[in-house]
């Protein structure tokens, strides 16, 4: 039998990315150190970690035809992505993200072109084998629908035996009221609430530990990640 895979449900992304050595002055006119087109979108990235990390994993989101859909789907499938339910939309275009790398800062500033690309909907979502997944994770963005997605998952899961009941994740990143209804949902994704200055934090202590910068960085990783898990700050450690 097939092994099963992990769904991650969302956007997929042209990322074009200029790396500065630092930020650029408005109405200036500089040169990048160098610039690239990379897959992006938080689920299709996800997918890319999945991959590289061995799982099987399948990418559910809007594409529409035209070359930012050609350089994302050559790449999903380099990283032997599963593509089949992608949704090919009949209006709008594959979103673009103009990206500035800052060196100096290492901040990321994104400029979002969203293209009026059409989510995929309920409807979409219907037409999934759920046999075939142990995990589905869900980006947050058209709430309402992906609601009913969530229902699906939870009606089908109460018909299996524990076993074959598959585990749910929803990403909620942006503060939109309309997000939070996905909350309630989530197996896993407690609270992210300070999981970034968790992550601070546990690298700094390592670092004045004298540990090496790997070691802070696992450590950092390990106390965010556990965070994540628990509501508010304490049992972290
Ligand atoms: C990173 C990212 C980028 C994309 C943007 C979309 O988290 O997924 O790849 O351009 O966010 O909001």
């Amino acid at each position: 039998m097939e092994e099963k895979q992990i769904l991650c449900v969302g956007l997929v992304v042209l990322d074009i990315i200029s790396v500065m050595d630092k930020y650029p002055e408005e109405d200036t006119d500089s040169r990048c150190l160098s610039q690239r087109w990379q897959r992006g979108g938080n689920a299709s990235n996800s997918c890319t970690v999945l991959s590289l990390l061995g799982a099987p994993c399948a990418f559910m989101g809007s594409l529409a035809p035209g070359h930012a859909a050609d350089f994302v789907l050559d790449d999903l499938r380099r990283y032997s992505v599963d593509l089949r339910y992608t949704v090919f939309q009949t209006t709008g275009s594959v979103p673009i993200s103009t990206v500035i790398s800052s060196e100096a800062s290492g901040s990321r500033t994104i400029i979002h072109a969203y293209r009026n690309l059409p989510d995929v909907s309920a409807k979409d979502f219907e037409k999934v084998d759920l046999t075939r997944f142990k995990w589905i994770h869900i980006e947050g963005r058209n709430a309402s629908e992906q609601v009913k997605m969530l229902q699906r998952i939870e009606q089908h899961n109460a018909r299996q035996p524990p076993e074959q009941k598959i585990q749910v994740s929803v990403e909620v990143e942006k503060p939109r009221e309309e997000l939070y209804q996905l909350l309630g949902y989530g197996d896993v994704v407690v609270d992210t609430l300070g999981a970034g200055d968790t992550f601070n934090a546990s690298v700094i202590f390592s670092l004045s530990q004298g540990k090496s910068m790997q070691e802070a960085l696992s450590f950092g990783c390990q106390v965010a990640g556990k965070k994540c898990g628990l509501q508010g700050f304490d049992g972290i450690v």
